[in-house]
C-alpha cells in the first residue's frame, strides 16, 4: 500500500521576547576575544607535534628566532617551570591533565610542541613553520577498534558509586525468560563540536601584577582557579572574561592546556599576547566527542511489557585520563524496565582527552537503546509510539524513586498528534511520495539529567532605574542572557531594556561552569529571588514614593535617590541544588565542579523529549532527506520561548548531523584527525534541514524549584538521530547501526 503525503507549509512564526544580544550580534557589535586588536598587542601560533606518541629529541628554533618581528619561541627547554592544570574530571580543572611544553613527552599528534610569540600575526605563523623538531616515536593506539586496544571496566578503573554499572533487578536471568529478544550492536563516531567561535586567548598584566584573561569558556572560575594553580599565585591575582561565547558544546568547559602559555609569554615579554587557534589545531587541541560502541540486548513478554535491558557500551579516553561514561543513565530511566544491567567500558587511545560535546552520553546511548527499542516494537509488531507508551513509568527503576515531573508520555502523545502520526502504515517500505520516493516516519524518546548547580545572583536598582544582574552564568547563544533579562524585568516590572546582565565575570559573581544544561535551573532561581527581595526591600525602605509595586507588568521602579538617598539597592540570593551542603559553595568559589542531580534526595529529575522525524530516500541513489522533524519537549517552565525553541531546533540540527553527516575521521598509520576542517568534516548546511517544529509541555516542575525550570540545551539533541535512523528502517526495511549513516549502506547488494 502506497500512501502520498503532501509536506504542509511552515507554520511557526517565532513567538517570544526578542534575545536581548540579537541586534549586537547580527550588527557584528559583539565582541569576541579574538576581535582583541589592541595596540602593542603580540601574537602567538603554535607548533604542532607531528607523531603521535614519543618524546621531542631536538627542537631547532634558530630560523624561527631570525623571522623578522619574532620576540620569542617557547619550548620545554626555555620556557620554565609550571604545574599542571589538573583534569576536571580528576579534581583538576582542565580538559585534561596534559599541559604540552612541561617536558618534551608527546602524548598524541597534533599536541602543541613549541609556541612562537611575534609583533605580528603572520610572523608568529611563518616563524611557527620554521621551527625543526626531532622526535623519537614510540607505538600508539589510533583508535578504539584498534587492534591493541584494551577495553576496561569502569568501575573497576573508577571505583566511585557514580561511575559504578547500574543495576536493578537480573537483567541476565529476566533476559534468558523473556518471550521476545533484541540484541543489536552500534557504533558512533569521533565528533568534534566545531562551534563558529574559534578558541582564543587575550592574556595581559598589571604593574601591580593582576593577570587578565580574555578567553571564550564555560567556565571562568575554573579557568582563573586553573591559571592561579598553574602559575603560582593567588587567585585573587586572576581575573577572566568570557561575556560571550560563540558556541560552547562542550569543548570550552573547562580550562584548555594552552592558555597558560599565552599568561607566560605575556609575562615574559611585558606585553599582552593573543593567541587563536586554527580550526585544525581546535580538533587536536580542545575536547571531543569520544568514539563508542553500544551492544544493546533487550527481552520483553507477550504482552508487550520490556521485561529486560542490558546496556553495554565501549567509549574512548585518552592515555593519560579517565573520561567517564554515563550513559546508561538515561537508558535506565526511559521506560519502566524493572531488570536493568548498564555496564559502561573505557578504551585508551593516544589523542588529547576527549570530553563533553553536547548531549555527551546520552546522544549515543539514545542512539542505541532507541534504534533497539524500535526493534523490539518491530518484532512484536506494535506501534513504535504505543509501546513506548505501554513501557512508560512513574518510578525510576534504578533508584525506587519518583521523579520531580516526568510528561514523556505527554511529548509522544502531543507530538503524534501534531505529527499525524495516525496516518503511518506499520509496514516497511509501505509509504511513498508521488516522485516515488520511499517515505519513512520514525519516532524516539530522549532524556537528560536535571542537574543544578549552586549560584550567587546579585541584583542591584540603580538611581536612574537601570537594574544591573550579576550571577554565574556563562551566555554561548543558549540565550541565558535573554532568560534572566525576562526574569528579572517580570519580577521587578521594569523594561528588559533597563536590565544589564554580568555573566562569565570572575570578579562580578563566583562563574560555575555552565554545562550539563544546568544553566537556567541554576541561574534563573537566584536571580529572580534576589529580584523578589529587591523589590521587599524598596517597599520597606521606600514606601510607596518608589512606585515599585510586585507583579508582572507593572511601570519601572523610579530612580531610588528622592526617595531614600541611597545611590543604588541590592540583593542578594544564593541557592544550591536540593540535598547539597552549604559547604558546596566553597567548591563554587574554588572553581570546582558542584552541580547536583539526576538523583536528589527524594526525587530524580530528568527532562524529556519525544521527536518525530520523516526521512525521503530517493530510490535510485539513496540519498536521505529530513524535510521535517517535529519535537515536543518537557523541560518544565519555558522561561523564554523563543530562545528554547531556537535551542530546541539547534539540537534537531545537531542531531541530523550526527545521524547523516559527522565524523571526525582517524588515519590508524599516524593518529591525528585527518579531516580537520569545515570543508571535510561534515555538517549539515541549511539546505539539508526541512522544517523543525517545536512544542512544549510547559508544565513547571516545582518539585526541582521555584522557577520550575528543568534544562533544555542536551535533552533537544537526544532521540534525534535514533528517529531518523528508526524512520530510515521504515522507508528501506533497512535497519542500520552505524552512525553516521552512508547511501552505500543502503544500496542493493
Ligand atoms: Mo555541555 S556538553 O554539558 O558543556
Amino acid at each position: 500500500m502506497a500512501t502520498h503525503l503532501k509536506t504542509a507549509p511552515r507554520n511557526t512564526p517565532r513567538a517570544g521576547a526578542e534575545r536581548v544580544d540579537a541586534r549586537d550580534k547580527v550588527r557584528g557589535a559583539t565582541r569576541y576575544a579574538a576581535d582583541d586588536a589592541r595596540a602593542g598587542l603580540l601574537h602567538a601560533a603554535l607548533v604542532p607535534s607531528r607523531i603521535a606518541r614519543g618524546t621531542v629529541t631536538v627542537i631547532d628554533t634558530a630560523a624561527a628566532q631570525r623571522v623578522r618581528g619574532v620576540r620569542q619561541v617557547f619550548t620545554h627547554e626555555n620556557v620554565g617551570a609550571f604545574d599542571t592544570g589538573g583534569f576536571l574530571m580528576g579534581g583538576g580543572f582542565g580538559f585534561q591533565s596534559f599541559y604540552p611544553l612541561r617536558s618534551p613527552q608527546v602524548a598524541y599528534r597534533g599536541q602543541t610542541v613549541a609556541m612562537v610569540v611575534a609583533d605580528t600575526l603572520e610572523a608568529a605563523r611563518e616563524a611557527a613553520a620554521m621551527v625543526a623538531v626531532n622526535y623519537a616515536a614510540v607505538p600508539f593506539v589510533a583508535g578504539i577498534d584498534a587492534p591493541d586496544a584494551q577495553p576496561q571496566a569502569q568501575s573497576a578503573l573508577l571505583p566511585q558509586p557514580m561511575f559504578a554499572d547500574r543495576r536493578a533487578g537480573d537483567a541476565e536471568a529476566a533476559l534468558q525468560g523473556a518471550a521476545f529478544t533484541v540484541d543489536a550492536s552500534y557504533e558512533l563516531p569521533t565528533q568534534h563540536q566545531n562551534p563558529m567561535e574559534i578558541i582564543a586567548t587575550v592574556a595581559e598584566w598589571s604593574a601591580d601584577g593582576v593577570l587578565t584573561v580574555r578567553e571564550p569558556t564555560q567556565n571562568a572560575e575554573g579557568v582563573r582557579h586553573g591559571l592561579a594553580k598553574q602559575l603560582g599565585i593567588e587567585p585573587d591575582k586572576v581575573r577572566v572574561l568570557s561575556p560571550t561565547v560563540g558556541g560552547g558544546f562542550g569543548q570550552k568547559n573547562s580550562l584548555q592546556s594552552h592558555t597558560a602559555l599565552v599568561a607566560m609569554a605575556a609575562r615574559a615579554l611585558g606585553q599582552p599576547v593573543k593567541l587563536v587557534l586554527s580550526r585544525g589545531q581546535l580538533f587536536h587541541n580542545a575536547s571531543f566527542r569520544p568514539a563508542s560502541r553500544h551492544h544493546v540486548r533487550l527481552g520483553a513478554d507477550r504482552s508487550g511489557k520490556l521485561t529486560a535491558a542490558i546496556h553495554e557500551i565501549d567509549q574512548q579516553t585518552s592515555r593519560h585520563d579517565l573520561f567517564p561514561s554515563s550513559g546508561t543513565e538515561i537508558t535506565s530511566r526511559l521506560y519502566g524496565i524493572s531488570n536493568f544491567l548498564g555496564r559502561e567500558r573505557l578504551v585508551r587511545t593516544d589523542v588529547q582527552t576527549p570530553g563533553y560535546m553536547r548531549a555527551p552520553f546520552e546522544h549515543p546511548a539514545a542512539f542505541a537503546f532507541e534504534s533497539a527499542v524500535d526493534e523490539m516494537a518491530y518484532a512484536l509488531g506494535r506501534d513504535p509510539v504505543a509501546f513506548r507508551l505501554a513501557n512508560d513509568t512513574a518510578v525510576d527503576p534504578i533508584s525506587g524513586k519518583p521523579f520531580s515531573s516526568r510528561h514523556l508520555a505527554e511529548c509522544l502523545v502531543k507530538g503524534s498528534t501534531a505529527f499525524g502520526w495516525a496516518r503511518r502504515t506499520m509496514a516497511p517500505r509501505s509509504m511513498r511520495a508521488a516522485d516515488g520516493s520511499l517515505i519513512g516516519w520514525g519516532v524516539a524518546a530522549g532524556a537528560y539529567k536535571a542537574a543544578i548547580a549552586p549560584a550567587i545572583a546579585k541584583v542591584r536598582l540603580n538611581a536612574n532605574g537601570t537594574v544591573r544582574v550579576a550571577v554565574g552564568g556563562h551566555e554561548m547563544g543558549q540565550g541565558i542572557r535573554t532568560a534572566i533579562a525576562l526574569t528579572v524585568a517580570r519580577t521587578l516590572g521594569a523594561p528588559v531594556a533597563a536590565v544589564e546582565i554580568v555573566l562569565g565575570d570572575t570578579s562580578a559573581a563566583p562563574q560555575h561552569l555552565t554545562a550539563g544544561s544546568w544553566g537556567t535551573a541554576t541561574a534563573l532561581p537566584p536571580v529572580q529571588e534576589a529580584a523578589q527581595r529587591l523589590m521587599e526591600d524598596l517597599r520597606q525602605n521606600a514606601g510607596a514614593q518608589t512606585g515599585a509595586q510586585a507583579g508582572a507588568n507593572r511601570a519601572p521602579p523610579v530612580p531610588l535617590r528622592p526617595a531614600s538617598g541611597r545611590p543604588f539597592a541590592e540583593a542578594e540570593s544564593r541557592m544550591r541544588a536540593p540535598g547539597q551542603p552549604e559547604q558546596v559553595f566553597g567548591r563554587l568559589t574554588g572553581g570546582l565542579p558542584a552541580a547536583a542531580g539526576p538523583v536528589y534526595p527524594d526525587f530524580v529529575a530528568f527532562s524529556f523529549i519525544a521527536h518525530f522525524v520523516e526521512v525521503r530516500i530517493e530510490p535510485t541513489t539513496r540519498r536521505i532527506r529530513v524535510p521535517r522533524v517535529l519535537s515536543v519537549a518537557d523541560c518544565g517552565t519555558v522561561a523564554s520561548l523563543r530562545t528554547a525553541r531556537s535551542q530546541v531546533e539547534g539540537g534537531v540540527v545537531w542531531g541530523i548531523g550526527a545521524a547523516l553527516r559527522e565524523a571526525s575521521e582517524v588515519d590508524p598509520r599516524y593518529g591525528g584527525f585527518l579531516n580537520a576542517d569545515l570543508a571535510e568534516y561534515v555538517l549539515p548546511v541549511a539546505a539539508d534541514i526541512g522544517r523543525i517544529d517545536v512544542d512544549f509541555v510547559g508544565k513547571p516542575d516545582t518539585r526541582l524549584n521555584a522557577m520550575g525550570v528543568k534544562g533544555l540545551g542536551e535533552v533537544a539533541m537526544v532521540g534525534v538521530a535514533p528517529a531518523i535512523v528508526n524512520a530510515v528502517f521504515h522507508a528501506t526495511g533497512k535497519r542500520l547501526r552505524r552512525l553516521p549513516l552512508r547511501l552505500e549502506d543502503l544500496l542493493e547488494s
